[in-house]
């Protein structure tokens, strides 16, 4: 009897020593000490032992027991410590790795220098103003003293939704939609940025859609050396150089007289290079004084006030300021392109 107690014990604590993880060790639990287990068996059978061995025999059973279950609760903290130790090991976080940046989107050349473009009329004095892209044909074309069949519509060829309603071909309507605002001959300083359709190609200096800044400037004595001193700070603070400005004599059917304005060439200062094409100047606005018919027909008394009003483009001014030789730049979408600004 004895003797096999020693062989349950000895079984029993080599595969305790040889269990791989917490179930195999709870198996061998159930094995030798439970209900159906080894020792419980020895000690049914108790019954038929002498009751001078008994105690001995019993005594034997209880020590074989004490020693499986040490073996077994020692194997198991081992175990468990294995087991923490596993996972630390496999979740490891590496503190040291520079951390993942979020990516956060960013303004489009386009707006960089509209906001730029505003914030310097904005520090000027002017409000900024806002008109429809779906405009009537009334506002975009005969306010501004264009009637139905004037030739210069030509140039401006749009989108049509009916007869009457197009997409904007200019920002210059808002002029009309502002003037309409006021009453009393009341002063206007305004700009108006936005973007305009026209039936054009899309290739590198055209595109069906493009962005515009109007400006309008209305008051009592408003003359042609407003509009230049204007555009001469206006235009040097939009390239954060002094620009020397040209006009050159032209024609708008809202302006009389009108004007188209260069600068002096922002990448060579005027010597002559390939962007300006050997001129010295860049051709950048048009601009003029408020025709009478215009000032009239929109509720403005033209013999007490004067205006000026230009009209500039936004891709034209970023190119130029970025070094960009293609428009498309601006609308395809490549990320390597936006993320450079
Ligand atoms: N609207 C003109 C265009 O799109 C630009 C322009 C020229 C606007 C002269 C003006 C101006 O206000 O006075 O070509």
């Amino acid at each position: 009897m004895e003797e096999k107690i020693k062989n349950i014990e000895a079984a029993a604590v080599e595969a305790v020593k040889n269990a791989a993880n917490l179930q195999a060790l709870d198996e061998i639990r159930v094995k030798y000490l439970g209900k159906k287990g080894e020792l419980t068996a020895i000690l049914r059978g108790m019954k038929d032992v002498s009751a001078e061995d008994k105690p001995k025999i019993g005594k034997f059973v209880n020590d074989a027991r004490a020693v499986i279950e040490n073996e077994i609760q020692v194997k198991n903290a081992a175990l468990k410590e294995s087991a923490l130790e596993d996972r630390l090991q496999n979740e490891k976080i590496d503190i040291t790795l520079p951390g993942r940046a979020p990516k956060v989107g960013h303004f489009h050349p386009i707006t960089l220098t509209l906001n730029h473009i505003k914030k310097i009329f904005m520090n000027m004095g002017f409000s900024v103003e806002e008109g429809p892209e779906i405009e009537e044909d009334y506002f975009n074309f005969e306010l501004l003293n264009l009637p139905k069949d004037h030739p210069a519509r030509d140039m401006q060829d749009s989108f049509y939704i009916t007869d009457e309603i197009l997409m904007r071909t200019q920002t210059s309507p808002v002029q009309a939609r502002t003037m309409k605002a006021h009453k009393n001959n009341e002063p206007i300083r305004m700009i108006a940025p936005g973007r305009v359709y026209r039936r054009d190609d899309y290739d590198a200096t055209h595109s069906p859609m493009f962005t515009q800044v109007e400006g309008l400037v209305i008051d009592k004595g408003i003359t042609f050396a407003d509009l230049k001193g204007t555009l001469e700070v206006a235009l040097s603070e939009i390239f954060e150089k002094k620009v020397g400005v040209r006009f050159r004599p032209s024609f708008f059917p809202f302006t009389e007289p009108s004007t188209e304005v260069d600068i002096s060439c922002v990448m060579c200062g005027g010597k002559g290079c390939r962007v300006c094409k050997g001129t010295g100047y860049l051709e950048i606005l048009g601009a003029g004084m408020v025709h009478p018919k215009v000032l009239e027909m929109n509720g403005y008394n033209y013999k007490k006030v004067s205006g000026f009003a230009f009209g500039l483009g936004v891709e034209r001014i970023a190119m130029l300021k970025y070094g960009i030789d293609d428009l498309r730049l601006f609308y395809d979408n490549d990320v390597r392109f936006l993320n450079a600004f």
